[in-house]
């Protein structure tokens, strides 16, 4: 571990301590841009530090960053992708609740390496209709399983013959037929199915699929050779995936506090739906609302908490010490702080209200070290340094926009004047309300009233995979604790050291006076 300097008196005048720093501005709002840290002795290489944090007991993650309960963030695939790098995703509430249940399954039962849902083909379509599937989903891969209507594995379709010559052919005919096709069954996989699929690809030369079936020989997966040697590259990779006690990924989920008929808490709804993600797994429950300081809200998580005495709560959104006592008095874990920073937010425009995101943290954190619970950072997170300065107060974040882009997040690709984006919108914007997220900002659903949409919809430029997003987020909070000699969270807590910063030193701070070929990124 680092020695933990002193800086000398001349240092101590200007880089202050939050707990100096924060009640010095105590007359003005301060977020990410306003602030940045000291640089203090270090012998902490920035690929050395460690990026564990613990949000609740039982609630522990391997990089501090969770991507936000959005509709055009997180459903299952970002969720894995998530957890997979060692984070977690929050899947969203606007959707029925069965299917927020069979999102939830998604990703408790995925076995990283295998696909679960093969693309496949009948015997019975033609190599021309296949060669249009390819086309038509650009599909880079022309291998297929094939199966009956009852989801018995016939054969495999190998790509050589999914040409245009054959389109006339029948894939019957053209099939590598059912006994030549090398099988796993399911109760094979055992805990480690990447072991037993790489083990397989070194006995069998040659072969690159594996598929995997159950005891009446129906298709359930299949593996390919290429996922499993990147996989097993991966495997020497610094942050581990975050999963369970049973090495399943793990998984959050958000509700929202809903009202029934006569305007009070839904119990039944809520604690019925509540039990069946706790039956699929579920590893933290989010109540996430605009107002977390509120009646309804306290009554769902003391609610929940009364039902589900170990089940992690998060519970939010706050941006006050009051807010946060009030939450972990009513029984949450974690608190998510955070009201109008989001980039699609126009909380703080419609309702004038709400607190820029470094006050609030500040003001949050003191109130949840004193009552023993942990906070995130939810929103305003627009690159690595405003997460290494988050986490000098916070547990953890929780982005929406700088994942919005990625082929993981929900959502078409769109092309518009040759460049390629996806839908980003805010929870609180028109379209979202109106599919069920009104509830979150206290509004009825019914369309005859009225309501004020508290954010926006737009659109991100597509950007690289949640894997390469992180990447670059976790490179730079692990150089921001390098610089201050921080080797964990707890340390870059500690040790941080903050100064205000002028309108010219913002300006200081992003590239100026190049004329700049490539982005940072
Ligand atoms: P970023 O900046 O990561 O913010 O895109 C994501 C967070 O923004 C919050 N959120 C909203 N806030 N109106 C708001 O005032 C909205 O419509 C809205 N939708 C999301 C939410 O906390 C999310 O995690």
């Amino acid at each position: 571990m680092a020695a933990t300097q002193e800086p000398d008196n001349l240092d101590s005048k200007f880089y202050k301590a939050a707990d100096a720093f924060f009640p010095a501005y105590s007359n003005v709002g301060l977020t990410y841009d306003d602030v940045t840290l000291a640089t203090l002795y270090s012998e902490i290489l920035p690929r050395d530090t460690q990026l564990d944090t613990t949000l609740a007991e039982g609630l522990s993650l391997n990089i501090p960053v969770i991507s936000a309960d959005m509709d055009t963030v997180t459903e299952s695939r970002m969720a894995i992708a998530m957890a997979l790098n060692g984070g977690l995703g929050l899947i969203h509430y606007n959707m029925p609740e069965r299917q927020q249940l069979s999102e939830v399954s998604r990703v408790k039962n995925n076995v990283h390496g295998l696909i679960q849902e093969p693309i496949k083909v009948t015997p019975e379509q033609l190599i021309g209709e296949v060669l249009e599937l390819i086309a038509k989903k650009r599909f880079a891969f022309s291998t297929f399983p094939v199966v009956d209507s009852q989801g018995k594995l016939v054969g495999l379709l190998p790509g050589h013959v999914v040409r245009q010559r054959y389109a006339q052919r029948k894939v019957a005919e053209t099939l590598t037929p059912r006994a030549q096709v090398h099988t796993l069954s399911q109760k094979e996989l055992g805990r480690d199915p990447i072991a037993k699929a790489d083990k397989f690809f070194t006995d069998h030369p040659g072969i690159n699929k594996l598929l995997v079936v159950d005891d009446q020989d129906r298709l359930h997966g299949l593996f390919t050779m290429s996922d499993i040697e990147r996989i097993t590259q991966e495997q020497n990779a610094q942050f581990k995936p975050a999963r369970d006690a049973r090495f399943r990924l793990i998984c959050g989920a958000a509700v929202s506090a809903t009202r029934n008929a006569f305007g009070e808490l839904d119990r039944q709804r809520i604690l019925t739906h509540v039990g069946a993600l706790v039956e699929r797994g579920l590893d933290v429950v989010a109540v996430s609302t605009a107002h977390g300081h509120s009646r309804g809200v306290g009554d769902a998580v003391r609610m929940l908490r009364d039902a589900f005495p170990k089940l992690p709560i998060m519970a939010g959104n706050v941006t006050s010490a009051a807010g946060v006592e009030f939450l972990a008095d009513c029984g949450a874990n974690a608190i998510k702080v955070g009201q109008g920073p989001g980039s699609i937010c126009t909380t703080r425009i419609v309702a004038g209200v709400g607190i820029p995101q470094l006050t609030a943290l500040y003001v949050s954190s003191r109130a949840a070290r004193s009552k023993r619970v942990t906070i995130v950072a939810d929103g305003g997170i627009t690159k690595s340094g405003d997460i290494v300065k988050a986490l000098t107060l916070a547990e953890g974040v929780i982005c929406g926009g700088i994942l919005a882009g990625c082929p993981e997040a929900p959502g078409e690709v769109m092309e518009i004047g040759g460049k390629l984006y996806k839908q980003y919108r805010g929870m609180g914007s028109w379209a979202a309300m109106k599919q069920g997220a009104a509830a979150r900002y206290g509004h009825s659903p019914d369309p005859a009233r009225k309501v004020a949409p508290e954010g926006v919809e737009a659109l991100k430029e597509v950007s690289g995979s949640v894997d390469r997003v992180l990447a670059q987020l976790i490179g730079g909070i692990q150089s921001g604790m390098g610089y201050l000699g921080a080797a964990n969270l707890a340390q870059l807590r500690e040790r941080a050291r903050f100064i205000r910063v002028s309108p010219a030193g913002q300006r200081e701070a992003g590239p100026h006076d190049v004329v700049e070929l490539k982005t940072g990124n």
